[in-house]
């Protein structure tokens, strides 16, 4: 840990907690490739993908140059009414790499307004189309989709919501497909389709002619790494068909190789009407957001007169020259690094090493997909989130960084990871585990 004194008594952060953070501050000044550096000098290979989005690794000198680029030739201009020509290539870049039909792309400056702005289309679409009754939201337990107040309304982890209510009232939200059965799998599990008949429930309960939309992570990040069972996502996709509601697929961590191609739906083959993307559309190196929009959705919105302004949103940044450069130069690194191969390699390595944490003290359960990891740690008596915490603390001192959410530990590294560092990562935890008193 780094200095206490070297802290700012102006700093908030978020999701700290401060007065911890004072005594025992953990800092970086400097990264590069698949680590990052202390000011003392350790380098702590980076487990973490920052927070899942450097995923073509740090400091890559290709979107340096191109940040650089674009600060010296174009500072800012507004995306209301005007653009400029990154923004153009990088939405022509987007939506050549987006699942088939999915043909427009409205930027954001991070992944909640993404969430939030993907909200508001689906509830406008229907206005648009004349259908006003359709305002409701269906999320799903354990779904983070950030931290505006409509991805916290449709967010399935309720600790998150306790202090800022009321929320959007009209939420309900399907189960997590998920149970015991499940334990220790790799991948999709082969069972559990029958789960997206809940929502058939739900809309059946609401009046599906009220309902806008349900929003998923395709797999469940934050909330602790849920891949979808073989089959739900497909019948999530026919029953909004069927019904007319629309279907988010929030792709903040799970776009951009995570889970061995462009996007998780091209994966498991099912397409949304509306994606939301973040994180590694830039590699974490400037803010930046987006929703992804299937052609019919756009279409809905061009029925008016011309002059008129289809759709009544924005951000002063939407678009914003460099986020545009260093989301094209990040897209082309990733095809010249053949990300999505890579993790496509190196995930069968990936999945065995993390599954043979089964069996050492404390593991309830570990799952694994792609580059993506959680292992659930049993909590000590009285003192929820500490063992976690502790680990966490261990690897760093070991030098990996990986996340702590409770007493769950999760693991999502830049895509270039090699087979000794995934090797190093899941050994650094192994050791953690068998530490006496953790
Ligand atoms: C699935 C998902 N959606 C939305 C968000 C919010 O993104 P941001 O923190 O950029 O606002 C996150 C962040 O982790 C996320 O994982």
């Amino acid at each position: 840990m780094t200095d206490a004194s070297s802290v700012s008594n102006a700093f908030w952060a978020p999701f700290t907690p401060m007065r911890q953070f004072h005594q025992q501050p953990m800092m970086f000044d400097s990264a590069e490739g698949m680590y990052y550096r202390t000011p003392d000098g350790r380098q702590i290979l980076d487990a973490m993908a920052g927070l899942w989005c450097v995923n073509a690794g740090h400091g890559q000198a290709s979107i340096v140059q191109a940040i650089q680029e674009a600060a010296a030739r174009l500072d800012f201009v507004s995306s209301f009414k005007m653009s400029h020509p990154g923004a153009q290539a990088m939405s022509d870049a987007l939506i050549a790499r987006a699942p088939e039909g999915m043909t427009r792309v409205f930027f954001t400056n991070s992944g909640s307004e993404a969430v939030d702005t993907a909200l508001k289309i689906a509830r406008a679409y229907h206005q648009a189309r004349g259908d006003s009754r359709r305002t409701k939201f269906i999320g799903r337990a354990k779904g983070y989709h950030g931290m505006g107040f409509g991805g916290l309304s449709v967010s399935g982890i309720g600790r998150q919501k306790r202090d800022f209510g009321p929320l959007l009232g009209e939420v309900s939200h399907l189960p997590l497909p998920y149970d015991a059965s499940m334990r220790f799998s790799a991948g999709q599990p082969d069972h559990g389709a029958s789960y997206a008949e809940a929502l058939a429930q739900l809309l059946d309960i609401q009046d599906p002619g009220t309902v806008a939309a349900v929003i998923v992570e395709p797999v469940t990040g934050s909330g602790g790494v849920y891949p979808p069972p073989v089959g739900y996502l497909q019948r999530l996709r026919e029953l909004c068909t069927q019904h007319g509601v629309l279907l988010i697929f929030d792709e903040v961590i799970t776009g951009f190789g995570r889970v061995g191609d462009n996007f998780a739906s091209q994966v498991f083959g099912v397409t949304p009407d509306l994606m939301t993307v973040a994180k590694g559309l830039t590699n974490g190196a400037v803010p930046m957001g987006g929703v992804i929009v299937g052609g019919a959705v756009y279409e809905a919105f061009m029925a008016g007169p011309p002059q008129v302004v289809e759709l009544m949103h924005g951000y002063t940044y939407s678009a914003h020259p460099l986020a545009c450069a260093a989301g094209l130069a990040t897209l082309r690194l990733h095809q010249d690094l053949e990300i999505n191969a890579r993790v496509r390699e190196i995930s069968s390595h990936w999945q065995s090493q993390a599954l043979a944490l089964e069996g050492l003290p404390h593991v309830n359960d570990v799952r694994s997909i792609g580059l993506l990891c959680a292992v659930d740690l049993a909590p000590r008596a009285g003192a929820a989130g500490m063992r976690g915490a502790d680990v966490a603390r261990h690897c760093f001192e070991q030098g990996v960084l990986v996340r702590a959410s409770g007493d769950m530990i999760v693991i999502s590294p830049p895509l270039i990871i090699s087979p000794a560092q995934v090797e190093q990562i899941f050994e650094c935890l192994r050791r953690a585990l068998l530490v006496d008193g953790i």
